[in-house]
């Protein structure tokens, strides 16, 4: 069993290097790559009702909704970017293979676009620069800083998203002033952690999940789980002591507080769940707020706001297809089964009764268990939320992996082998985690630094990588075509 010491506890900066497993280099298999074909998903989940399909359809057009600061800009009628955002609109983020999903690419089969965040930083006359993490065939990213004071070794943690971009310079806000982070200077402190976007379709199956149902999924072959290291827990509300689901770290309860945070954090517009501006700078504002609300009409009859829209698309939208069927991706699927990778990444659950049609009692195929796994030093990103340490992620979905472009809370590879391997953390004593560790991505020469403020013994997944690596080449690549099919 593995455990942890002293997480959540100042241990000081401790600088050292470390090295991504290069292990992997020379291998035969391969990744198949980004399914290429029809998008998986994107659609209303099957069987809806009429007027179910049509509030879908009504928040995916929201979902798409371009804003600009005050709704004027043509093309941009969305009201309230700014003043500090990382992007415009949710389907800019939430884009691959549909709307709803990841980060479009250049080499996607499906949406081949450059990441829309490097235009987005000079329109409308804004006079942003890019920052380095951010290039045209690299993944969209939001950037959290790990200590307020990267400088000052007895810093508090900061923890908190740090908008790319301001709209200092745009036409629709004549006099802002507000400047961008030095993330030049934040980067060479080793101060920065990365998040990419994760897909969106089939959350309201997850968010009507039980949490009784998620707790016996955790509890189920305790066994073996035990005997391969796997242990596990929830992330749970401060609020009301209930298991939240959402975000790398499963931090969000749900999906309206999901949609409230994202639109005031990564479009700055305020809303009913987060009413108050972020940024909120004199010079820089340009509309009331909340800007974001339910509309009081005529006789009293009231207008949904957009918060409400974005989080019923989502609850309303069909998990992605599987096309698993050939006889490699079928015993690659059984292969995953009895190495372990679906004691943390569970294939199904079964949601309650649901006020949707035909979501009650349904079983889904997320391939996550929602809990929270220590993953080690490598994967450790220094940041804290809810009950989630530094090297803790929530079992990331394998739905819809098939047409995903980037994968790691930070994007650090678009190789399924690396992501794979990335899951291993054999230090084998419990180490101090550093903050300048350094490593280059495979497939967009970014430097990245992961960081932590805690101490780690290991990754959770450590014996189930032994057990991959230990198959041979074909089966591996069994395991990856069955991947690609998700
Ligand atoms: C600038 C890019 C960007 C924009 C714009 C954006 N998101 Fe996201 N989204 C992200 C990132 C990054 C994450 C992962 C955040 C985390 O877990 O820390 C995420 C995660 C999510 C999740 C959680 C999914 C899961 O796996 O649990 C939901 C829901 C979501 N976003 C909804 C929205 C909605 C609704 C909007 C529009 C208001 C939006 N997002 C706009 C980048 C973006
Ligand atoms: C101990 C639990 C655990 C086990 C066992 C495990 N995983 Fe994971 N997996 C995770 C977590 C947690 C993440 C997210 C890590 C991160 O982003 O930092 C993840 C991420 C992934 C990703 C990247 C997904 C994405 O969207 O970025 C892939 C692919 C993956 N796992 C495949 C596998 C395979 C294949 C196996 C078996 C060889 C396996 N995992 C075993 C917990 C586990």
């Amino acid at each position: 069993m593995y455990s942890i010491f002293g997480v959540g506890a100042r241990m000081g900066w401790i600088y050292g290097a470390m090295i991504l497993s290069t292990a992997i280099s020379g291998m035969a298999q391969t990744d198949p790559g980004p399914r290429p074909g029809p998008a998986g998903a994107g659609g209303p989940f099957a069987g809806l009702s009429a007027n179910e399909k049509a509030a879908f359809a009504a928040g995916l057009a929201r979902f798409q909704e371009v804003d600009s600061v005050s709704g004027t800009m043509p093309g941009e009628p969305g009201l309230g970017l700014g003043p500090s955002f990382n992007g415009n609109s949710c389907a800019q983020c939430h884009a691959q293979p549909a709307a709803g999903g990841t980060s479009p690419a250049p080499f996607s089969p499906q949406v081949p676009v450059a990441n829309p965040q490097v235009a987005l930083a000079n329109l409308d006359g804004a006079t942003n620069s890019v920052p380095s993490f951010i290039t045209p065939n690299g993944p969209v990213r939001e950037a959290r800083f790990i200590a307020v004071d990267p400088t000052n070794p007895n810093s508090p943690l900061d923890g908190g998203v740090h908008a790319l971009f301001t709209i200092k310079g745009r036409r629709d806000a004549p006099g802002c002033n507000l400047a961008q982070p030095n993330f030049g200077f934040q980067l060479a402190n080793g101060n920065v952690s990365f998040r990419i976007p994760t897909p969106a379709f089939g959350l309201g199956l997850v968010e009507d999940t039980p949490d009784a149902a998620l707790q016996a999924n955790l509890a189920a072959n305790a066994f073996q789980k035990q005997s391969l290291g796997i242990a596990g827990r929830f992330n749970t509300s401060g609020n009301d002591g209930t298991i939240t689901r959402f975000g790398w770290k499963a931090q969000n309860k749900s999906l309206l507080v999901f949609a409230g945070e994202a639109y005031n954090v990564e479009q700055g517009v305020s809303n009913e769940g987060f009413p108050n501006e972020r940024s909120a700078v004199p010079g820089c504002i340009f509309n009331v707020t909340p800007e974001d609300l339910t509309i009081v009409g005529p006789g009293g009859g009231t207008t949904p706001s957009d918060v409400t829209e974005f989080a019923l698309f989502i609850r309303l939208s069909a998990p992605p297809t599987p096309t698993t069927s050939t006889p490699s991706q079928l015993n690659g699927q059984s292969l995953f089964n009895s190495i372990g990778c679906a004691l943390c990444h569970s294939p199904s659950l079964t949601t309650a009764a649901s006020p949707f049609t035909g979501m009650s009692n349904f079983t889904y195929h997320p391939y996550s268990d929602f809990a929270l796994h220590n993953m080690g030093a490598d994967l450790a990103d220094g940041v804290e939320q809810g009950g989630a340490g530094p090297d803790e992620f929530r079992t990331a979905p394998l739905w819809g992996l098939g047409q995903r472009l980037f994968f790691l809370h930070d994007g650090r590879t678009s190789n399924l082998l690396t992501a794979i391997f990335a899951h291993s953390d054999e230090g084998g004593q419990c180490t101090t985690l550093t903050r300048q560790d350094s490593f280059s991505d495979d497939t967009n020469g970014s430097v990245f630094q992961a960081q932590a403020n805690s101490r780690s013994c290991g990754s959770e997944a450590n014996a189930v990588i032994r057990n991959f690596a230990k198959l041979d080449r074909s089966q591996q690549q069994n395991i990856l075509n069955f991947l690609r099919s998700l």
